[in-house]
């Protein structure tokens, strides 16, 4: 213990992120990366991106990647901020909707881990909601929190909660909802018209999952303006650097690469799914870039093992809510044929 770092810096449990080998040759599907490259337009921006420019800082309010998120979401730039991944965005909201001392934070358990690791950081007070047997929404009558974080699709379980369900509650909620909507992209519906006629709705999204960029740490939010001003505030004040400006700004603008590379992912998992169950999985109905699995006959955290000694590494949560599941990213076919193979070497000694 050193008497120079806060109490709170001390007891922290940090955020664990998915392992990212180095150097390794393996199969990995433990972080929700997208297995295709990016849209060619970035190779094309990188290659014209003109050195001399990085003399001079960026653009602090990332007008150019407003404009175009904009465009896509039918509203004004001025309900858009852009920030340095959108793990950024969800900090920037708690330090600017929660108050220390009074204000609370709410999410779903299971959802994303970040959550309570950034209310502990800010030393604001947390209140989960439980999901149901099945992961599904479940909410007590009269919860109240300042702010609520619904992650949907949901991460790690891939359920997409009903949109009547999630506009009920953020119309009856009395602090601000956040929709973290990382993986909609691989989803039937979303929710950002929510956030532009609503008054305390705001939308996140990333480029790391749909656009296939986790690399270059790009996401926003969309809501309304004075939230957004908010947020503006108090955010670094070149919070994304000129590089990652412009292949965001080159990417978005070609929201059709985006689209053909997500319904290659949503087949692949809906292949996989099919083929998993058929070995006796439990598989939860996914809208996301991975799968929710119980295995049979093996423990996830012995498969998991088993898994990744073979090269193949996905996601165990150990914890009582997820414990007995994995959370497995969707590769290219190539690579969950692999993974299929892998657990029908298992099978032979364990189901
Ligand atoms: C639910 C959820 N929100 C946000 C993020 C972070 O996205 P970004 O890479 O934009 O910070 C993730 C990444 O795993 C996620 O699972």
């Amino acid at each position: 213990m050193n008497e120079f770092i806060k109490k709170s810096v001390q007891s922290l449990s940090a955020y664990v992120p998915g392992e990212q080998p180095f150097g390794a040759e393996v199969i990995k599907l433990n972080t929700n990366e997208n297995p295709y490259p990016p849209s060619p337009c970035v190779a094309e921006v990188l290659a014209r991106a003109a050195t001399e420019s990085l003399r001079l800082y960026p653009d602090p309010t990332s007008r150019g990647v407003r404009e175009v998120v904009a465009q896509l979401h039918r509203c004004e730039p001025e309900q858009v901020i852009v920030g340095n991944g959108s793990d950024e965005i969800l900090a920037l909201c708690i330090r600017a909707f929660v108050e220390r001392g009074g204000g609370s934070v709410g999410y779903f358990d299971p959802s994303y881990s970040l959550y309570p690791v950034l209310c502990a950081i800010e030393e604001v007070e947390t209140r989960p909601v439980e999901l149901g047997p099945d992961f599904e929404w479940a909410m007590p009558d009269s919860y109240a929190a300042s702010l609520f974080f619904i992650t949907s699709p949901n991460a790690p379980t891939g359920i997409q909660y009903p949109k009547p369900v999630i506009e009920k509650f953020c119309k009856t909620f009395p602090g601000v909802v956040v929709m973290d909507e990382a993986y909609v992209d691989f989803a039937r519906e979303d929710a950002i018209d929510l956030a532009t006629t609503l008054d305390r709705v705001l939308v996140t999204r990333t480029l790391s999952k749909s656009y296939s960029l986790a690399g270059i740490r790009l996401g926003y939010a969309v809501g309304p303006r004075p939230l957004i001003e908010a947020l503006n505030k108090i955010k670094d004040i070149y919070n994304v650097d000129r590089l990652a400006q412009e292949i965001a700004r080159a990417a978005l603008s070609d929201p059709e690469y985006m689209r053909g590379i997500s319904d290659r992912i949503k087949a692949t998992r809906e292949h996989t799914a099919n083929a998993l169950r058929k070995r006796g999985f439990t598989v939860f109905p996914s809208e996301a870039n991975f799968l929710w699995v119980k295995p049979p006959g093996i423990g996830a955290q012995e498969l998991f093992e088993t898994l990744r000694s073979g090269g193949i590494i996905v996601r165990h949560f150990p914890g009582l809510r997820t414990g007995d599941y994995l959370r497995i990213s969707i590769g290219s076919d190539v690579e969950m044929d692999r993974l299929l193979q892998a657990i029908d070497q298992i099978g032979m000694h364990h189901l």
